[in-house]
């Protein structure tokens, strides 16, 4: 007789150990075990899969009111997220947060572009007026390589339209100093505001011109459609929208000053919906100051306080109103912090202490700093975070600030720390005032950095990069045996989602290893 159980005994045998293979959360982040963790000490074991990746629901709040398809935030920094950023995170069902190191009439008007973004309308186009020249048209074409333009009476947007210049009108025109009034197209195909994407798109098919202007019930124009645009307007359902509004949703950041609160007011008044208090230590009086005084005066705009590593900092801010919590202190990938103030907290146990007890009292929590790739996403949101916010992995897209250049062959883009030398001194172009407040206090005489200057390689558009970062976690929270953010919420808490802690030959072994060369192509 075999001396081995019958296969069908293997379940109710392994449901007879008393310990499940792996940690419960709890036991992996005990501290007194293992001091203090990030993403790459640890692993989390695979489950069950009977369903598709693609099935999977990244659905998760950010604040107690706001919900976003996809959890991913952008760093409010001046080589991360302005508006162009801002518009293609929310439309891939994110949010990008506009950093605040600029004036608050240029901050608000970033946010302004975002409200207004209608996908494949161009809100801001070039726009001419009759006396201008053949010679600007031609300077235009030149930096920009197009020339359909339309004139309106004041050469601006939301001036009355009287006609379009295209290729056409100046291709043979010898006299560079002729007025457009005596060239411009003046009998117009137009379209009327509010037509749909698909009825404006159908027009401009028709018509066969390049570019269709759209126009108010007076004929001031509005907008523009470009017939090169056509096929890159994508549909996006996961795109981040207010039920009630055809508008993105975007945030902001601010400091705690009190002239924080008129740039407040400014941001409010642009659309703005969800604040975020940009403090690197945000357990302070100020911080909770302005909390209070932001739900009285903005109720319908939702603060994101922080940031926070322990529960004492953020129960502070939970009791002054926050609706939502921002976590991480040194984590950054361009941060100095835990160097030069000895403070600080390794992320993945900050994310799991601050977010256990937020979870109490319904605040939301988002895992800032650190995020380098697909699987600390996963390990972020495992540890009760429900969102992630991105910086470093951001700041080589096109849609972030800045121009790219070349080192060594390599394409790269700058990005740096707020609190670098380099971005503390700049000064704001509108008001004159130094800008960035978050690591400085006005009496210092010395500047301390916290952050450095960088390079990051060349990542393309971000609308491609986060499809790869949506899919990967999909793919992730499907070997996890998970269905949607909020169940795996639910299983880790429970004890049903596993862990291990990894050595540092673990580590190792988990890279790619044993190979002369490689090339990391990450997605297709
Ligand atoms: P990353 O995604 O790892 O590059 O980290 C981005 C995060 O670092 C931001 O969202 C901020 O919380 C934080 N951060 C930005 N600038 C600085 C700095 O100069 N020193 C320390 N932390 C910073």
């Amino acid at each position: 007789m075999s001396s081995f159980l019958a296969p069908e005994q293997a379940l109710s045998t392994l449901n007879e150990y008393e310990h499940r293979d792996g940690l419960s959360v709890e036991a992996l982040l005990d501290e007194q075990l293992s001091g203090g963790l990030t993403y790459n000490d640890f692993l989390i074991l695979p489950g069950y899969i009977d369903f598709a990746a693609n099935a999977t629901s990244l659905e998760s709040k950010i604040t107690k009111n706001i919900s976003l398809r996809t959890p991913f935030m952008s760093s409010p920094m001046d080589t991360v997220t302005e508006a162009d950023m801002a518009i293609s995170m929310a439309l891939l069902g994110g949010i990008g947060i506009i950093h605040h190191n600029c004036s608050a009439e240029e901050q608000a008007d970033m946010v302004r572009k975002v409200k207004k973004f209608e996908n494949g309308f161009i809100m801001d186009p070039i726009v001419l007026s009759p006396t201008h020249t053949v010679a600007d048209v031609k300077e235009i074409k030149e930096t920009h390589g197009f020339c359909g333009i339309p004139i309106t009476e004041t050469g601006k947007m939301h001036g009355k339209l009287v006609g379009m210049v295209t290729a056409r009108d100046i291709q043979f025109h010898m006299d560079d100093s002729s007025t457009l009034d005596s060239i411009m197209t003046k009998e117009l195909v137009v379209a009327q505001k509010d037509i749909t994407l698909a009825d404006a798109n159908r027009i401009l098919f028709t018509s066969k011109k390049g570019k269709l202007p759209i126009v108010d019930e007076n004929g001031c124009l509005v907008s523009l459609l470009a017939r090169s645009d056509l096929l890159k307007n994508q549909n996006y359902p996961l795109a981040s929208k207010k039920p009630s509004s055809k508008q993105l949703l975007v945030g902001a950041a601010i400091g705690t000053r009190p002239d924080d609160k008129e740039r407040l007011a400014l941001l409010a008044e642009a659309g703005l919906d969800v604040v975020v208090l940009d403090s690197s230590q945000g357990n302070s009086v100020y911080q909770i100051e302005m909390i209070k005084w932001i739900k009285e005066n903005f109720p319908s705009v939702d603060v994101i306080a922080g940031n926070v590593v322990t529960r004492e900092q953020a129960a502070n801010l939970i009791a002054a109103g926050a609706d939502g919590l921002r976590i991480g202190m040194g984590s950054g990938s361009i941060c100095i912090t835990q160097e030069v103030m000895a403070c600080g907290r390794p992320q993945a146990t900050a994310v799991y202490r601050v977010s256990e007890f937020a979870a109490r009292f319904g605040v939301p929590t988002v895992a800032d700093g650190g995020i380098g790739n697909v699987g600390h996403i996963v390990k972020a949101i495992a540890l009760g975070a429900s969102a992630v916010m991105m910086g470093g992995l951001l700041a080589g897209c096109e849609e972030a600030p800045g121009t790219y250049f070349f080192r060594d062959g390599v394409r790269l883009k700058r990005y740096r720390g707020m609190g670098s030398i380099d971005a503390m001194t700049k000064v704001n172009s509108k008001d004159g005032n130094a800008a960035t407040k978050r690591y400085f206090s006005e009496g210092d005489t010395v500047k301390v950095a916290q952050g450095v200057v960088g390079n990051v390689v060349d990542k393309g558009s971000v609308r491609n990069y986060l499809t790869y970062l949506i899919t990967g976690v999909q793919h992730s929270l499907q070997d996890i045996g998970t269905l949607s953010v909020e169940q795996f919420h639910k299983d880790v808490a429970s004890g049903k989602v596993r862990f291990e802690k990894r050595t540092a030959a673990a580590q190792m072994e988990g890279g790619v290893h044993g190979l002369h060369s490689f090339e990391k192509k990450l997605y297709a």
